[in-house]
């Protein structure tokens, strides 16, 4: 492991309720309870209108820290999700610190889910994540796979269902404020699965998005959604949200960005945007390669997770290996200055991305290999990608 230094110079819980539609409403505030590990969500119902609003406190004395995990790319039941699952429970231990809880980047579910008492929400979930050693909220994004013969209703469902569960999603997009008095961070958690809502459902989020960014706030910020603006990976730069998000990240002042769909791990710095982008899609789906090499600084394809860690004057973003090594971690000071403090060799562009592209697309859906196949040396772009 080696150790690095400055990489460059400058570089309250809004919760609705809605089963298959998107709310955007704030209704109540999480609050960390004093002397507790869980911050747990006070789950309001909205339909279309809202019944209340609560405003963040504004953040006058500031939690001294707050710890998060976070995952997206998990659901699979494939022995990855277990080596992190037990993993992510080992840490939490050795840290000897409280966490609020786990933020979910999405593709929470690749196996079919039928309802709310199907048996996978205990075996990939429940079980899954040791309730006794991550005892706190795990508050949820959707990802693309949670759309697949769309699962989010259940998602939504079970999360109103099990109010006792760790298991938080009570509407497709939402704010937390962590805690209610005195917030230290604001988390926009957001639905990038564009191509799978309407576009007045689309409109309609970018709306709350603007609206909450507009309200009083912590002094951080944070948005989670599964699919990155910039990647090294296989599903690269995703100009929608670069255009429809990105303006008001800027506007705003964002600091943070996290998502998942890509299946590795990357920290990514990008000129002209102050906003740390944060891609921690090593929950334990199946694994996809560093493709490009073009952005910095980190980019790995491991399994693994994120560990955020907030005080009122930095944020420490840990990348915690499927092995427990620490891979990578930065300092981001409030003024947006970032600090490389610890980091691991990044994986180096592969020569031919068209050739894994097909491999990967040969292995999800072999019967629809052609006879003939295209072209591997020029590449062969009629080739769609596979969904992530
Ligand atoms: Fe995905």
């Amino acid at each position: 492991m080696m150790k690095s230094s400055s990489l460059r110079s400058r570089w309250a819980a809004g919760v609705g309720m809605a089963l298959g539609t998107a709310c955007a409403v704030i209704l109540a505030a999480v609050s960390l309870a004093p002397g507790h590990d869980a911050a747990r969500a006070g789950i309001g119902r909205c339909d279309d209108q809202p019944v209340a609003v609560a405003a963040p406190a504004p953040a006058t004395q500031p939690t001294q820290e707050l710890n998060f995990l976070a995952m997206g790319d998990w659901g699979e039941g494939k022995p990855a999700q277990k080596t992190v699952a037990e993993t992510m429970a080992r840490y939490v231990t050795s840290r000897h610190a409280r966490f609020a809880g786990l933020l979910t980047a999405g593709d929470n579910f690749y196996v079919p889910v039928s309802g709310t008492h199907d048996p996978v929400w205990q075996t990939l979930f429940e079980k899954m994540y040791d309730p006794i050693r991550l005892d706190f909220p795990f508050y949820v994004s959707l990802g693309n796979h949670d759309y697949d013969q769309k699962k989010y209703r259940w998602e939504l469902a079970y999360s109103l269902e099990f109010p006792q569960s760790r298991w938080k999603l009570p509407s497709r997009w939402y704010r937390l404020d962590f805690p209610r008095e005195n917030s230290l961070l604001t988390v926009m958690m957001l639905d990038s699965d564009h191509d799978f809502m309407t576009a007045n459902d689309w409109r309609q989020e970018r709306e709350f998005l603007e609206q909450q960014l507009a309200r009083p706030r912590a002094p951080w910020t944070m948005c989670v959604a599964h699919h990155p603006l910039f990647s090294n990976g296989l599903v690269g730069q995703n100009g929608l949200l670069q255009k429809d998000w990105g303006e008001l990240f800027k506007k705003y002042d964002v600091d943070l960005y996290l998502c998942g769909h890509d299946h590795n791990l990357q920290h990514l710095e990008i000129a002209g945007w102050k906003t740390s982008f944060v891609i921690a899609g090593g929950g334990g789906a199946h694994s996809a390669p560093i493709v490009r090499d073009s952005l910095g600084p980190f980019s790995r394809a491991v399994y693994g997770f994120a560990h955020f860690q907030f005080t009122p004057q930095q944020a420490i973003i840990r990348y915690v290996g499927a092995d427990g090594q620490l891979l990578h971690e930065f300092v981001r000071s409030k003024a947006g200055q970032v600090r490389v403090t610890v980091t691991t060799p990044s994986d180096a562009s592969i020569a031919k991305p068209l050739q894994v592209l097909q491999g990967i697309y040969d292995k999800i859906h072999p019967s629809t290999r052609p006879a003939t196949r295209p072209g591997s040396e020029t590449g062969d772009e009629s080739y769609m990608p596979p969904a992530r």
